[in-house]
């Protein structure tokens, strides 16, 4: 069955349907898929039964794994490794207390932010599979960095153009109050620095790379540089840029973190999400 898309709003996202991905696919879906994320940048595939090692094999397909191996908080399992664990459960699968390391580490979802951008390479695709929902919020949203540039006021594209953030991977649960351990300090990756303003390789747009793990921007003094990239942040963020997915049990969503920001809803901690993300790692 050929894979069809059905736009989910007037700039980007896209339903996919036509495709099971339990099953081997061939080379010629993997690229309509690899096409239709240039174009829409995050794909949801509804009612999906996906095993761990089916979430996989199906990742693979898409490119190197990102290891995520860099945030020693991940020690004790509930998913294979190769899995951010992105639920509120803990290592035996019963929802976790409210300050369980974990939830409060993950905390940092619900703000805007691009998966990895700590790091050289970053992520490319994430994809997230849900298998259980609250009822009440854990809405995950996404934000149009292409479009964002697009409509940049003249000025501030300029400023944007003409500079770098560095990001760092404590920075954005930093800013809510969570304090890494002295050892996920010090085995801390360095920071690394990207430009403002990228290029996307697969559709040769120009986009904003921005979100929570900034930390500054370089050349300029914490204060303006932070109050910058506030202003983009804002900016990129507007209702229109925005789609917002909500959840069904069974859905796999697929981002290009290097195209979208997103972030996750606040929910009822006390009722059980499951969710799993598997991550491909870009070549630059
Ligand atoms: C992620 C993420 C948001 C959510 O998995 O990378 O940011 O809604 N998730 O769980
Ligand atoms: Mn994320």
């Amino acid at each position: 069955m050929p894979l069809t898309l059905s736009p989910l709003h007037p700039l980007f996202a896209a339903r996919a349907c036509g495709v099971d991905l339990r099953a081997p696919l061939d080379a010629a879906t993997i690229r309509e898929i690899e096409a239709a994320m240039d174009r829409y940048a995050v794909l949801v595939f509804r009612d999906q039964q996906l095993t761990e090692d089916a979430q996989l094999a199906f990742t693979a397909r898409l490119g190197p794994m990102d290891p995520g191996r860099h945030l020693a908080v991940r020690q004790h399992r509930r998913v294979r490794p190769e899995f951010a664990d992105v639920s509120n459960l803990d290592e035996e699968g019963n929802v976790a207390g409210r300050n369980h390391r974990r939830i409060l580490s993950n905390m940092a979802t619900r703000l805007w932010h691009t998966d990895s951008s700590y790091k050289k390479p970053a992520a490319k695709f994430s994809l997230l599979y849900c298998s259980a929902i609250p009822d009440w919020g854990g809405e995950t949203e996404f934000a149009d960095m292409r479009a964002a540039y697009d409509a940049l006021p003249e000025r501030l594209r300029a400023e944007a153009e003409s500079r770098a953030a560095e990001h760092y991977v404590h920075h954005s649960r930093a800013t809510l109050g969570f304090a890494p351990s002295e050892d996920e300090i010090a085995g801390a990756i360095p920071p690394v620095t990207w430009p403002l303003v990228r290029t996307h390789a697969g559709s040769g747009r120009k986009l904003l790379y921005i979100g929570s793990h900034a930390t500054h921007v370089v050349g300029l003094s914490l204060p303006e540089g932070r109050v910058l990239l506030a202003d983009l942040l804002e900016h990129a963020t507007q209702l229109q840029f925005v789609y917002r997915h909500e959840w069904r049990p069974g859905d796999l969503v697929m981002w290009d973190n290097r195209a979208v920001l997103h972030r996750g809803r606040r929910y009822d901690l006390a009722q059980r999400r499951d969710m799993r993300r598997s991550t491909v790692e870009d070549s630059l």
